[in-house]
């Protein structure tokens, strides 16, 4: 069995420096916000995972009906030989793709949870043993550097995480996916698609109460790393439907008037009762957008496909 390589393109004091820097930046504005990579330290990544099983959260079970019955497709239009994830996770529904891939050869997930890279890529050189498996800890909103396996190379981006870009941050992405691609490499792109507001607040507030919990575990890690006294139930968990921008916005709503100390930054954050921090947006898409934000990064649609529900799109695209 080849060994799982693990490689950290940033040292650890990277990443606290980027969350000092975030937490500084996003605390002392109106309105306050912060980045959603925070969520997923090892717990964040243990709720997603709860949460790709909540009834209300649909848009995991649609993708994986899109990849179970379309990977042959994909696998025929692609041919590829390297299959990059970006923002892989558990890797679970990579199965499908990784399967189909008859010419595969390498695997490079790449993700900011330590925890979720190890334990996925560690299952599949167990499985897969002639796979070279190369898990990247890395942000993938920063230039990467991919280790030298062979083309064609397919890029995967899947579970609907580019919604969690803002619209600017979006198009300087795309634009870095295709530095990373040749002519005739590929992009297959998971979307989660404009529907019912809602089903979609409710699959961003569900009954059981986990994505509360994820929403809050951005204030524990904070708490954690940089010291801080963030009380994690003086804060309300809210989701919204923003129509205008055709996104979902999670917010921490605080419960009262409070300061918050982070030490690390020698900070006090003044909460007004009522006031509201911007945790995630999760923005939803239409064919019409998708095709037209690729086609300026110089990548072509050429496959569509979604569920028999029609609420989830995997698309995908190719370098020009
Ligand atoms: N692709 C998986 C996981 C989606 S959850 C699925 O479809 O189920 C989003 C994943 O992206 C998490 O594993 C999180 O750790 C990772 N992630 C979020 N922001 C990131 C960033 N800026 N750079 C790298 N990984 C990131
Ligand atoms: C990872 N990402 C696509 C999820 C989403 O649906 O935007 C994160 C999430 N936030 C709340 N629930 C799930």
């Amino acid at each position: 069995m080849s060994p799982l390589h693990v490689t950290r393109t940033l040292p650890e004091d990277a990443t606290d420096a980027a969350l000092r820097a975030d937490v500084l930046s996003g605390l002392t504005v109106t309105p306050k916000w912060l980045p959603p990579k925070w969520f997923y330290d090892a717990r964040g990544s243990e709720l997603f995972e709860r949460i790709t099983e909540l009834p209300e959260y649909y848009p995991t079970r649609a993708e994986r009906e899109i990849l179970a019955t379309r990977s042959g497709e994909i696998a025929a239009a692609s041919g590829a030989r390297t299959l990059v994830e970006l923002g892989s996770g558990s890797s679970e529904k990579t199965r499908y793709l990784i399967e189909a891939l008859g010419s595969l050869t390498a695997y490079v997930p790449v993700d900011v949870s330590e925890s979720a890279l190890v334990q996925a890529g560690q299952a599949l050189v167990e499985e897969r043993p002639d796979l070279d498996v190369h898990a990247l800890i890395a942000d993938f909103t920063a230039p990467l550097s991919l280790p030298a396996t062979p083309g064609p190379r397919l890029v995967a981006f899947l579970g609907g995480t580019i919604g969690n870009l803002l619209p600017d941050e979006r198009a300087g992405f795309l634009a870095s996916v295709r530095s990373l691609l040749a002519p005739g490499d590929g992009l297959l792109l998971g979307t989660d698609l404009v529907k019912d507001e809602r089903v979609l607040v409710r699959a961003y507030d569900d009954a059981a109460g986990v994505t509360a919990a994820f929403n809050k575990n951005v204030l524990a890690v904070v708490d954690r790393e940089l010291g801080a006294d963030f009380d994690l139930d003086a804060f309300d968990h809210v989701a919204l439907w923003n129509a205008e921008r055709e996104w979902i916005e999670m917010r921490l709503r605080s419960r009262t008037a409070q300061t918050v100390k982070v030490p690390a930054l020698n900070l006090a954050v003044d909460f007004a009762a009522g006031e509201e921090l911007r945790t995630e947006v999760s923005a939803k898409f239409r064919r019409e957008g998708v095709t037209a934000e690729l086609a300026v990064a110089g990548l072509e649609l050429t496959h569509w496909w979604t569920d028999e529900q029609g609420r989830f799109a995997v698309s995908l695209s190719v370098a020009r």
